[in-house]
């Protein structure tokens, strides 16, 4: 049978590799202890030693140190591009440059190594502004705040290498942009394209978008307010540009392109490329896709990519995150409501728990082991009944100090 390897330890690497068991015999790596219980292969091995017929690689970091371009000197299919088209995600001040000379639309930008040049560029800026480290930095190296103050002493903090050390050193100051944001993502074989149903995260911790930036608190998809027009438009202004700029660059991009969107009001702008499936809206689309996915990313992996199949109706996912999360995530919360093989322990239709950052304790309990704890996805023929499943779900589920949104697609359902 074909071996698919999927490589990353979060709740997206659990919602793929549940969808693509389906259609091949799955191992993750490393997986966590709700992957290995829910009856999926879990092995500390790296991708390479796995015999994989096709490995989809999660996070980034992976993929910027060149996990994709070994495998594929071995011969190996991979979903997720070599260090170079990494970059694209990797370093920001890159990406500004790429975006320039491709003529995708974007928010303006400057290049900045010191807090004076930082300062200066702050001063000239409008609200609100935008202070970003160059290099990975965990989804917390943005800052987008109306304080010109906190602005820069943001910039001087990320540029004393104390927050993020290298990534740090170098940072992107950007115009601000406004509207409403959407993640498109497509899969790109080196020369196709092909876009998935548009997906909306919800980034801040708190109800109606308050409080600070995080993993991610929930998502769904599809996304209707995103119309066919829209979804077109992006595809013309941005993505073909990006894969014919890949292309002149001599990039054979293979893996996911997801694109963070800026609905503005002069037409669709990207905030950032990722170069992987959002973490998440892994959990929302894996569904939607789940009979076709093995074969719709092997075939971006191998170079022949056809249309994509239509999503199967709607999903929405609901994190439930750790005591003290974002700054300091509590772990060794017993976690109830989850039986032995980490489901719901009374299941649910259309509902299915991938586990983030979970562990079992010595009578083999699982407890939160993260900050990102779970996201309890729910599926249905449409976002009503997803959303509904998805909350009848995360009730059944609770730790102390368990931190979840309630208004993950309300009003969209
Ligand atoms: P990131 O951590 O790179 O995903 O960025 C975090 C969030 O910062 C994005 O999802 C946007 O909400 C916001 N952001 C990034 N760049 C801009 C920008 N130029 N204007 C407004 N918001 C931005
Ligand atoms: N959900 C945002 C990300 O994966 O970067």
């Amino acid at each position: 049978m074909t071996r698919c390897v999927v490589v990353g330890r979060g709740a997206r690497e659990h919602a793929l590799a549940w969808a693509l068991a389906d259609s091949c015999e799955v191992v993750v790596t490393p997986g966590n202890a709700g992957i290995a219980a829910h009856g999926i292969a879990v092995s500390d091995r790296p991708a390479g030693e796995l015999g994989a017929d096709l490995v989809v690689v999660g996070p980034e970091a992976p993929l910027v140190e060149g996990l994709a371009d070994e495998l594929r000197a071995h011969g190996v299919p991979v979903v997720g591009p070599g260090a170079a088209g990494a970059r694209l995600e990797g370093s920001k001040a890159y990406l500004k440059e790429f975006l320039a000379a491709a003529g995708v639309p974007t928010a303006g930008y400057a290049v900045v190594d010191t807090p004076e040049a930082a300062e200066a560029r702050l001063r000239g800026a409008r609200a609100p502004y935008v202070v970003k480290t160059d290099g990975l930095a965990a989804g917390k190296g943005v800052l987008v705040t109306d304080s010109l103050e906190a602005a820069i002493a943001d910039a001087r903090a990320k540029l004393s290498g104390r927050a993020f050390g290298p990534a740090g050193r170098r940072l992107v100051i950007e115009e601000g942009l406004t509207g409403e944001e959407c993640s498109v993502h497509a899969l790109c074989d080196g020369e196709r394209v092909v876009t998935l149903a548009v997906a909306q995260d919800y980034k801040r911790l708190g109800e109606g978008d308050a409080g600070p930036n995080t993993g991610g608190m929930g998502a769904f998809a599809p996304v209707a307010r995103v119309e066919p027009a829209t979804l077109a438009a992006i595809e013309e202004a941005v993505l073909a540009p990006t894969v014919a700029e890949l292309r002149r660059r001599g990039i054979d991009y293979r893996g996911v392109l997801y694109a963070g969107m800026m609905l503005t009001a002069d037409g669709p702008a990207l905030i950032e490329y990722n170069v992987r499936f959002g973490d998440p809206e892994a959990e929302v689309l894996a569904p939607l896709y789940r009979d076709g996915l093995f074969d719709l990313l092997a075939s971006a992996a191998e170079g022949r990519l056809g249309p994509a199949p239509a999503p199967a109706g709607a999903a929405v996912t609901v994190v439930l995150a750790a005591a003290g999360y974002p700054e300091g995530p509590h772990a060794g919360d017993a976690i109830s409501g989850l039986g032995a093989d980490g489901q719901l322990s009374e299941p649910l239709e259309g509902v299915v728990v991938f586990h983030a950052g979970t562990a079992r304790d010595a009578s083999g309990r699982f407890v939160s082991a993260g900050g990102r704890v779970l996201a309890v996805t729910g599926t249905g023929p449409d976002l009503a009944t997803a959303r509904a499943r998805a909350y009848e779900g995360a009730g059944r589920v609770d730790f102390a100090g368990c931190q979840r949104r309630l208004d993950v697609a309300r009003g969209a359902a």
